[in-house]
């Protein structure tokens, strides 16, 4: 499902990945660890095609992002990719159902299917009796919740995801994670979790480590 190459990514002086591999299988559970500052965010922005590696090969889902357009990964990464952030980024003024839903308007996608499509991932992620809640009406496990609905409501082949249980309590976060696993037995996503949350990190089918810019297996 992923591919990648000898990427490598320098922010002037400073060679932040000198030459990552990845070869990661649709379906597969993979975590990545490392320091702070290692360039773990960096290379999920690169797989994540919201940033373009210096230099190296990536290929998702059998395409080539590194020789697209800004104009085709725009659509790719809408059409193919879903982003956990730490913070969710939902937006304050739309509704739970409204923030999931709005990934599958910008594709173009018709309003009664989607609506349907989002209220089965609330039902899905245990949120059935949220879907009008406005983010600051929900605690944030919930909002984090929500952020993954609207991450999935496309179909994309992978999730990305940056320090997902970063901001949630244990039990929040433990219930996340789980929730990842049961994403993954039933549509057979690929999942890439950069996380400093050791237990997640144990838990994924594999766990890569970013040292000195390279992936450390
Ligand atoms: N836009 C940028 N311009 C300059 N330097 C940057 C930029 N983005 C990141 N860096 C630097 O690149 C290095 C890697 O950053 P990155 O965010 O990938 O680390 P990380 O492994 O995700 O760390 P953390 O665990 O703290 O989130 C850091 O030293 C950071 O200061
Ligand atoms: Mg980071």
């Amino acid at each position: 499902m992923i591919i990648g190459k000898n990427i490598k990514k320098a922010y002037g002086d400073l060679q932040v990945l000198k030459g990552v591999n990845l070869h990661i299988q649709k379906g597969e559970i993979v975590s990545i660890v490392g320091a702070s500052g290692a360039g773990k965010s960096t290379l999920l922005h690169i797989i994540g095609t919201l940033d373009k590696a210096d230099a190296g090969d990536l290929q998702i889902a059998g395409q080539s992002v590194m020789k697209m357009s800004s104009k085709e990964l725009a659509k790719f990464r809408n059409q193919h990719i879903g982003f956990v952030f730490q913070f969710h980024h939902l937006l304050p003024e739309f509704t739970a159902l409204e923030n999931i839903c709005i990934p599958a308007f910008i594709a173009k996608k018709d309003t009664a299917p989607t609506q349907k499509r989002a209220l089965h991932l609330l039902e899905l992620l245990g949120l059935k009796d949220r879907a009008k809640h406005k983010p600051n009406e929900l605690s944030g496990g919930e909002q984090q919740r929500v952020a993954v609905a609207r991450a999935l409501i496309n179909e994309p082949d992978v999730l990305l995801a940056d320090e997902p249980s970063g901001n949630l309590d244990s039990v929040s976060a433990k219930a996340l994670h789980e929730l990842f696993f049961e994403l993954r037995d039933k549509f057979q996503q690929t999942f890439v979790i950069v996380t400093h949350n050791e237990a997640l990190a144990n838990m994924a089918d594999r766990r890569l480590v970013m040292k000195d810019g390279v992936m450390d297996t």
